[in-house]
């Protein structure tokens, strides 16, 4: 399936969420650890500014795949200072049916290149078990926290053969 890629706005909010909510479910074999009405409500703070991650900057991003007219997966990203690094991706979600055909590491490279524009190589993500191995396909290491990261992110946008 072809698959477009494009900046979420507020109101994708509830497509977020229920992608998360299935996509977890599906990963870990148990439910999301927040309920729906909260998950829309903390998605939408963090879209307007107005939740932050810890350590976060107010620069963030989402962007939404769309396969079919259908909202199929989502990533999301935001400069920070955890870690004295650079950028933080804060979730990546795609719903179970759309996984291993590398959508994953499209948004992936889309979020570099919005990164890019900050000039923000040094790059974190906090993974649950399970989805490291598709961090460290592309490229992150473990830091000491237990976290995962990436000297440099935008070497995503120029992968050596
Ligand atoms: C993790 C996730 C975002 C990856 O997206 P995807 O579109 O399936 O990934 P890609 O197809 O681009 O995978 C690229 C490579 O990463 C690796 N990879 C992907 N998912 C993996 C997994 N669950 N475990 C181990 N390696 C994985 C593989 O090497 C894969 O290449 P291959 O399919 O040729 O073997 C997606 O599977 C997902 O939404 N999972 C459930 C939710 C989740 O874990 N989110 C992250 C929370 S921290």
């Amino acid at each position: 399936m072809d698959y477009t890629i494009t900046e979420a706005k507020l109101n994708d909010v509830p497509s977020i969420v229920e992608i998360t909510l299935q996509s977890f479910q599906d990963a870990f074999n148990k439910p999301f650890y927040l309920t729906r009405e909260d998950a829309v409500h903390r998605w939408t703070a963090y879209m307007r500014k107005e939740h932050h991650p810890q350590k976060a900057k107010d620069p963030r991003i989402v962007y939404l795949a769309i396969g079919d007219g259908k909202t199929v997966g989502f990533v999301a990203g935001h400069l920070t200072e955890r870690f004295d690094l650079e950028g933080e991706l804060q979730s990546i979600y795609i719903l179970p049916e759309h996984q291993r055909q590398g959508l994953g590491t499209q948004l992936v490279i889309t979020l570099a290149k919005w990164f890019k524009k900050w000039d923000a190589k040094a790059v974190c993500v906090d993974h649950k078990g399970g989805s490291e191995g598709f961090y460290i396909k592309l490229g992150a290491q473990p830091n000491e926290h237990g976290w995962l990261v990436w000297d440099n992110f935008l070497d995503l946008l120029n992968p050596k053969e």
